[in-house]
Order: C-alpha cells, then structure tokens, then sequence
C-alpha cells in the first residue's frame, strides 16, 4: 500500500515520465542502501513472509518458488538489495560477452493504464567481465540460486554459430556463478533473434551450448547445470513445441515462458506510448503466458518450466503453478506493485 500509494508516485514523478531514468534512480537507491546491513535486514522484515517453502529441481534447491525474471539486474549489481525482497532465485542479464550500449534512449516506456511496461532496451549489457566481478563481490552473501541469461551481440550475426559463440565466451566466463542458464532467443528487440526460435535452428543452439556446458562438468567432475531456452507467446503453439520437443532431445533441461509480447491486445482507445516499438509486459501477456505454460507441460512432464508473465498478486502466480510451471517469475509486477509484490506471489502472511 505504502508503495502504490507514496513511493511509486514519488520515482514516476521524478523520473519526469522516462520510465528508464525511475528505474535508474531506483537501481542507485538499491546500490546505496545494500551497503547498510541494518536496511537490508529492515527490508527484509517488511518483504519476506515468515516462512520458506522450498522447492528442489534438477539438484538446485530454490528456498521458494518466485524469482525475479531476466532484465531487471542486467549486471548483477543490485543482488544483496533484491535477495532482501525475499525471491527464491534471480536471474541475472541478459549479459553478453563485450559491454553494448543498447538501443538509443527513450526505449522504456509505462502504461500505467494497463499497469504494463513496452521496452526495447536491446541488450544494453555492461558485458561478462563487469558482471564476473559482481558477482565475485556478493559470492559470499548470496544465497539463492541465480539464473543468468545468455544473448548475443546486435553486431554478431543472427546466425546458429555466432550465437552459440557468444553465448559460450559468457558462460566460461561466469561458470562458476550460475545454477542454471537461459539461452535468450526470445527478446524481439535484437534484429533476427527471435527468427532463431524455429526448430531447426533451436535444436542447433540447444546442441552447442548443452555440449559447452556439459564439456566445463566433465573438465570440473560436477554434475551439468540446466540450460534452459526462453520462449516469445508470439510463437505459434506447434512452433513452440516443436522446437521444445527438439531443444530436450539435444539435452535442454526446460524452458522459460514466456518473453515480452510485441503484440498490441488493448482494448478500445491506444493509451499513450501503446503503439511505441518493442516488447509489452505485464498484465496483457499473462492469459498468453500461461497458455504456453500449459501447452509446454501437456507435452512434457519432465522439463523444468519457469512461468512468467504479468504475475502482480498470489492469484496471477497460482495460474501458473495450476498449469504446472515449477517456478515462476515477475518484473513488470514490482514496478507497479513495489518490493512485497514477491511475497504477495508466494501467497504467504507476514510474520
Ligand atoms: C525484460 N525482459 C527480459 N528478458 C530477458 O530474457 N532478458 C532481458 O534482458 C530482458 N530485459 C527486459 C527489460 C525490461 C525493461 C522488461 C520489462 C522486461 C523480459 C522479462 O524477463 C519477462 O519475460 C517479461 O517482462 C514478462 O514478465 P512480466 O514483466 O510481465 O512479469
């Protein structure tokens, strides 16, 4: 309430409209206040619920079942702050090999009509050696699983081996940080990337990066980490398990349903910015989301599913979980909702 109704007003108005700049100023807010382990501690008091549920998948124990989804810690800078809200994992990027600026500014836009976000960041990514040492700082204090996700460069081709290349030079790089990866074909806003998600070319990507990962267990003799593929619901349905089918025969352990839509579903008058380029979030994705999650688990009882999209409240979360997703995921839901949004998902009472 406290969120809704004084601190959210106060970033939106003094971000002056660019949704970027609030996320900005509110990512500097989280650098300062991780510093002090008192605040931490007073955060964590007001976010978390009073009681953990974990959950185990493919050898990884999550202490609950609600992540914060890829894009929010591109660079793994604000981890202790969002460990604090109480998630049972993170997930880091999308992070690329070399830093890249992204597309030009403005490229974040809100719909506070439809409590939604359209961006088309682009993969702005401070590159892997910059998130390598961030997480070298916090290796100590996390304590949850982290995700990271893998993309490509804009100027490296959208191509089965290139990407696969960048990938991989990521990986190697931040091994040792990572309980399971997601290759990220999925963002609409990198030319040619979501072509990639064709069957073919899915299955090639899933071989190349399974056979790096499963080259660095052997080398360490430790188990592979999951590698997971993030899907678009712009997908049409038999695309999608088509190409799932064919990811978990070259030994992808699940997926991540799903990625931002650049489908327009408003209904009636466009509120402003509805027509700007790039991926919507938030509620609008949601009914779609799950859907995929559903067609996904129907297929395969197996994999590893992570649902995501437009989850804000126990209820949005609970559709996933009815379908059968593992772990689910929000981004869009704690700009609108604030910090507690998480332990509102996990449907818990405060102690
Ligand atoms: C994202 N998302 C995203 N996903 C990803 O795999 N890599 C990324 O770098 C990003 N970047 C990103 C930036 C911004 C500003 C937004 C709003 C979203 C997509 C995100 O992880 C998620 O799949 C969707 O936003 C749907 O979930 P929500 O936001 O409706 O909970």
């Amino acid at each position: 309430m406290t969120y809704r109704a004084l601190i959210r007003p106060i970033l939106f108005a003094l971000s002056q409209g660019d949704a970027e700049r609030a996320h900005v100023m509110a990512l500097e807010a989280m650098k300062l206040m991780q510093r002090a382990p008192l605040f931490l501690s007073l955060i964590a008091w007001h976010c978390q619920a009073n009681k953990q549920q974990p959950v185990t998948h493919y050898g990884i124990t999550f202490p609950n079942d609600v992540g914060l989804a890829a894009g929010f810690d591109k660079n793994g800078e604000v981890i202790p702050f969002l460990q604090a809200l109480g998630p049972g994992f993170l997930e880091i990027g999308t992070v690329l090999p070399k830093g890249q600026p992204g597309n030009p500014r403005p490229r974040m836009f809100r719909i506070p009509e439809y409590d939604s976000l359209i961006n088309r960041m682009g993969f702005n990514s401070e590159g892997a050696d910059v998130v390598r040492r961030n997480l070298q700082r916090w290796q100590s204090s996390v304590k949850i699983p982290i995700g990271i996700s893998l993309g490509k460069h804009k100027d490296t081709a959208a191509e089965v081996e290139p990407l696969v290349q960048d990938c991989a030079l990521t990986l190697a790089l931040l091994r040792e940080f990572a309980d399971y990866w997601v290759i990220n074909i999925s963002s609409p806003n990198t030319q040619g990337l979501r072509g990639l998600q064709t069957k073919e070319y899915a299955r090639m990507i899933a071989r190349g990066i399974v056979q790096v990962e499963r080259g660095f267990a052997l080398q360490y003799n430790e188990p592979p980490k999951p590698v997971l593929i993030k899907f678009a619901c712009d997908m049409a349905e038999t695309d999608m398990l088509d190409a799932a089918e064919a990811c978990r025969a070259e030994g992808v352990s699940g997926f991540v349903c799903t990625n931002t839509t650049t489908q327009r579903p408003f209904v009636g008058k466009m509120p402003p910015h509805a027509e700007e380029i790039g991926g919507l979030s938030g509620p609008l994705l949601h009914d779609r989301a799950v859907r995929a999650v559903d067609m996904l688990r129907k297929q395969d009882s197996k994999a590893l599913i992570i649902g995501v999209g437009g989850i804000r409240d126990f209820p949005t979360a609970q559709h996933f979980r009815d379908v059968g997703a593992d772990l689910v995921q929000l981004y869009t839901g704690l700009i609108y909702e604030g910090p507690r949004v998480i332990r509102d998902a996990r449907g818990l009472l405060q102690a």
